[in-house]
């Protein structure tokens, strides 16, 4: 069976301290999937450093879109890219709801981090009222879309998809496996008509919204769903894991 990719969303959490206590022991575990870890930027030196020598990926929660200049507070694509982050998420539906990033804002973030070589989880997912109202599909169409606008297919490799359902984040109501696969062959869909099948069959897109090792093993048996995005559960290392590992 294909390896299954298991993001940790670290948002705004740990200290330095809890931070290495984290590292040093997922690196001690055997690992039967591929792993990224999203820090918050100061902690990402220490993480990196910790896990130089294995294969789990350390990534940022997010870039501004612009190169450099007066923008107190911000970072840069530049920036990671000096630090060798390889990897940025853009769009977490945190930043869309409390940081007012629009569709248009995350493609410009996107572009600045392909500027910078860099590759980039892209996170969509509709609200609870966008569900109810039956709008799931022309959302994510619009995420999808708007976020990848000008996107060459020769730089599609370096990006990933994250479907997040905005309903199921930090609430513990997790999408039922129909749901999250039915929007994830949508997902693939889209991309295979803004590109082509070969890159719609190659993007990784991975389900987030309250994922546990309970509900891990049923979610990863769908066509579609080629691993997780995990907040609240990669917390705790033994639980993000249990994950890993299912
Ligand atoms: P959660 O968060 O696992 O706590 O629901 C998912 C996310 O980061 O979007």
């Amino acid at each position: 069976m294909k390896q299954k990719l298991i993001a940790a969303n670290w948002k705004m959490n740990k200290t330095l301290d809890e931070a290495l206590k984290f590292t040093k022991a997922i690196k001690k575990a055997k690992l039967k999937n591929n792993v990224i870890i999203f820090p918050s930027y100061p902690l990402i030196p220490t993480v990196q450093k910790e896990l130089q020598k294995s294969q789990i990926i350390v990534g940022a929660q997010n870039c501004h879109h612009m190169e450099c200049g007066a923008y107190t507070g911000e970072v840069c694509a530049p920036m990671l890219k000096s630090l060798k982050v390889p990897l940025v998420l853009l769009g977490h539906s945190e930043r869309r709801q409390y940081f007012q990033e629009d569709n248009n804002l995350v493609n410009l973030k996107l572009h600045a981090a392909l500027r910078s070589n860099l590759d980039i989880m892209l996170c969509v997912g509709e609200t609870l009222s966008q569900r109810e109202k039956d709008e799931t599909q022309q959302i994510i169409k619009d995420q999808v879309s708007k976020g990848l606008k000008d996107v060459l297919a020769k730089n599609m490799g370096k990006i990933s998809i994250a479907y997040e359902p905005v309903w199921a984040i930090g609430t513990g109501k997790t999408a039922t496996p129909n749901q999250a696969q039915e929007v994830h062959a949508y997902i693939r869909h889209l991309i295979s008509e803004l590109y082509n099948n070969a890159i719609a069959k190659k993007i990784q897109i991975l389900y987030g919204g309250s994922v546990t090792p309970e509900n891990s093993s049923v979610l990863f048996k769908e066509k579609d769903i080629d691993g997780a995005f995990v907040g609240g559960a990669s917390l705790d290392v033994e639980k993000f894991l249990k994950i890993v590992n299912t």
